[in-house]
């Protein structure tokens, strides 16, 4: 009897395992280790078809293989963060490692090594292969296949994503014996990075970041079905929450973000952020996420919320709606302001379009009814000069979407925000205006309003075409869906 596992022989590159901490192993019996290696079926799963991105990855690690010839390059899926003691957060694997790959396992690394003739690169993928059942790897240790989950075999995940896999353990120790200019993503994989801490430079590792923010900024039609996916999931989940809102009234905003959310895991993989369920003056916080405020009919509710797909692309949905179904007279005026507003960002979205135009049309339609109703000085020229409806407008009118929220984030000024519009991009138009509680500039009533409205636009060969719509935005519209929605209530 031995009070601990160990193997037998230990192979000297093998990794400890790494018993978990709960302490549910005090001891384990040579005969219990013996039964434990043996007499499991053989579960490998044969014939397995690519997944349906895989050719729209590979042309993608083509293009960056083209963009990096001679290099080495090194994207991480990353790796599981701790919440507390021994829990960790659900894993989101990098956004810039799932566009290659279509994967999202963690712990995996994507290498592009440049061939010794010169031309091209070699794919391969770095990932865990199945549990070790010899050494007791597969239930002893934490990231043991009987604790986590059947993981695929090398060989089943070649079959499932088009590159070659190989054993991610072995993956730090090459780096650190490789000769030649590499280039790794930062901010993912620590162990990784410590690896290639002597090779790289922060400024070329950013060449790469930013080539491949940019190379996101076009959806192919494959991405532009899964955005289509996350908007209907997304317009599914406001009709929950419109039908319970009397529940949310004898609760709080968690409801409605609960009720969000339960739509989001059944149909996608998750929010694609923090759902933003901001009643009465909550709505005047743009981020509002804490969402435990109170629900009070006469008040405006700002649900600010996105299903992200299984394949991690996900919606960015905006409606500000009447919590007992009506718009009072005010709230009514500011919310059509807001729509008109996003009705001229949205007819600005077109190909060859400055990026900047849609922000300027909405922010223009803003400052005009800024100063109608005389919370400013015009004329609105002078006010759009200073940019003093900002005081009101607070933020950007709209962003890439994409497998991030706020994709292509760290693209170039050059091709982004002084860029020009393509087919097959897709952009949020979400105008605002905010009207904080203690805002002394404004007539009493104006303060605690909030209204945001924004939709997920793809870019056409010849205009737009608005991935929401299914979800209504004039105001009448808006409350003669909900009052179809709670009539249906049980
Ligand atoms: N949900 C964050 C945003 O609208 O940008
Ligand atoms: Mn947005
Ligand atoms: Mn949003």
């Amino acid at each position: 009897m031995t009070d601990e596992l160990t193997p037998e022989t230990p192979d000297e590159d093998e990794q400890p395992i790494k018993q978990r901490k709960n302490g549910l192993y005090p001891g384990v019996s040579d005969e219990l280790a013996a039964s434990m290696k043996t007499g499991w079926a053989d579960t490998e799963l044969r014939d397995l078809e690519p997944i349906e991105q895989a050719p729209n990855t590979a042309r993608r690690r083509e293009a960056l293989s083209r963009r990096f010839p001679g290099e080495r390059l090194v994207i991480p899926a990353g790796n599981l963060k701790t919440r507390s003691n021994d829990t960790e957060y659900d894993f989101r694997a990098a956004t810039e490692y799932v566009h290659l790959t279509g994967d999202q396992t963690e712990d995996s690394v994507l290498v592009l090594e440049p061939r010794e003739n010169g031309e091209g690169h070699d794919a391969t993928l770095y990932r865990l292969p199945r549990s070790n059942r010899e050494n007791g790897e597969f239930w002893l240790d934490g990231m043991g296949e009987l604790w986590v989950g059947r993981r695929n075999s090398l060989t089943e995940a070649t079959a499932l994503l088009g590159v070659d896999c190989a054993d991610v353990r072995e993956l730090a120790g090459t780096l650190r014996e490789a000769t030649g200019p590499v280039r790794v993503v930062r901010g993912h994989d620590a162990g990784i990075e410590a690896a290639l801490a002597d090779k790289v430079t922060a400024e070329r590792d950013e060449e790469l970041r930013v080539y491949l923010s940019e190379a996101r900024l076009i959806k192919d039609e494959f991405e532009i079905g899964e955005l289509q996916k996350a908007v209907d999931s997304t317009v599914r989940g406001f009709e929950d929450v419109v039908k319970v809102l009397d529940k949310a009234e004898a609760t709080s905003e968690r409801y409605i973000e609960g009720t969000f959310f339960l739509r989001a895991r059944v149909e996608g993989n998750d929010v694609g952020y923090g759902s933003i369920c901001a009643a009465g003056p909550h709505a005047t916080t743009l981020h509002w996420v804490r969402n435990n405020g109170q629900v009070r009919s006469g008040d405006l509710l700002l649900l600010d919320a996105g299903v992200e797909t299984n394949t991690l692309y996900t919606a960015d949905v905006t409606r500000t709606l009447p919590i007992n179904g009506t718009y009072t007279d005010l709230q009514r005026k500011i919310y059509d302001a807001v729509y008109e507003a996003q009705e001229a960002g949205i007819a600005a979205v077109k190909p060859g379009a400055a990026f900047r135009d849609f922000h300027d049309a909405a922010q223009r339609v803003l400052a005009e009814k800024l100063v109608e109703w005389g919370l400013v000085e015009g004329p609105v020229d002078r006010v759009l000069e200073l940019g003093l409806q900002r005081r009101w407008t607070l933020h950007g009118t709209g962003h890439m979407l994409g497998l991030d929220v706020h994709d292509c984030a760290v693209a170039r000024t050059e091709t982004y925000v002084n860029g020009t519009l393509e087919a097959g991009m897709v952009l949020t138009v979400e105008p605002g205006l905010y009207f904080q509680a203690d805002d002394l500039t404004v007539p009493e009533e104006y303060r605690g309003i909030g209204v945001r409205i924004e939709d997920d636009i793809l870019v056409t060969e010849d205009g737009n075409r608005n991935l929401s719509a299914a979800l209504p935005r004039r105001s009448d519209e808006v409350e003669a869906w909900m009052a179809r929605l709670t009539a249906q209530r049980a």
